[in-house]
């Protein structure tokens, strides 16, 4: 396989799919996609524009604020790592709120929103050489997709994870809360109408329970070679 790839990872929330789409992405030397991020984005728009109320969201207006919510990834100054923008502004911090984590499966669940990010995904990962990570990458967005991966791993140790993560951001979460966070965003992602996370029949499961990303990056090798010799 001499080509540039389109490598899709999909997974529940929280499995660390950016970890290890970011370090194919450094490893292969393509572009990562962080499409999760897209979908924070928009919730942070739809916050900010009043348009979620008691887990309702107000569908009528959404067409309006969709016609204006612009969306990119750019290099952060001084740094090889990407940033979310929008509408020109940094949001990356803002994106990562558990504000943002409570209301996101709401808002993906639109299928106006899903429209309009899935052909923005498209649009961004045309040129092959991407990594691009999500829900719905590989059954969806991608489904002619080079490789496709399926993370898992379990509930518990995602909790903890994500929980860590925030914390040394600086964020003042319990356990329990993050947890149900995780939780109640899989069992909404899941069943969902509009392209609920599942596994494409081509994709390969990763557990990634008990491995750290050194040994996901030799299970990725390990990958390389086997279609590189098929
Ligand atoms: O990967 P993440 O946790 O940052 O994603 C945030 C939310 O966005 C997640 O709860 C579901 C949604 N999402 C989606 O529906 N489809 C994608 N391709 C990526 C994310």
């Amino acid at each position: 396989m001499g080509d540039k790839l389109i490598i899709a990872i999909d997974g529940r929330s929280s499995c660390g799919k950016s970890t290890f789409a970011r370090a194919i992405a450094a490893r292969m030397n393509y572009i990562y996609i962080d499409s999760g991020a897209m979908y924070r984005a928009v919730t942070l728009a739809c916050m900010e524009n009043k348009l979620l109320h008691g887990g309702i969201m107000n569908e009528q207006a959404l067409p309006q604020l969709l016609e204006y919510v612009r969306i990119s990834f750019r290099k952060r100054p001084g740094s090889a790592e990407t940033g979310t923008f929008l509408n020109g502004v940094n949001v990356e911090q803002k994106i990562r709120s558990i504000d943002i984590a409570s209301n996101v499966s709401l808002v993906s669940k639109s299928a106006m929103v899903r429209k309009k990010m899935v052909a923005l995904q498209r649009e961004v990962g045309n040129n092959k050489g991407i990594v691009m990570d999500g829900r719905d990458i590989g059954t969806v967005v991608f489904p002619d997709a080079d490789i496709k991966i399926f993370l898992t791993a379990e509930t518990d140790i995602r909790a903890h994870r994500r929980h860590k993560e925030l914390v040394e951001k600086g964020y003042k979460v319990s356990l329990e809360k993050i947890r149900d966070n995780i939780t109640g965003r899989d069992r909404i992602d899941e069943t969902r109408e509009e392209s609920p996370l599942k596994k494409a029949p081509d994709a390969i499961i990763l557990d990634n329970s008990f491995m750290t990303p050194q040994d996901q990056m030799i299970w990725f090798e390990d990958l390389l070679a086997k279609i590189n010799t098929t």
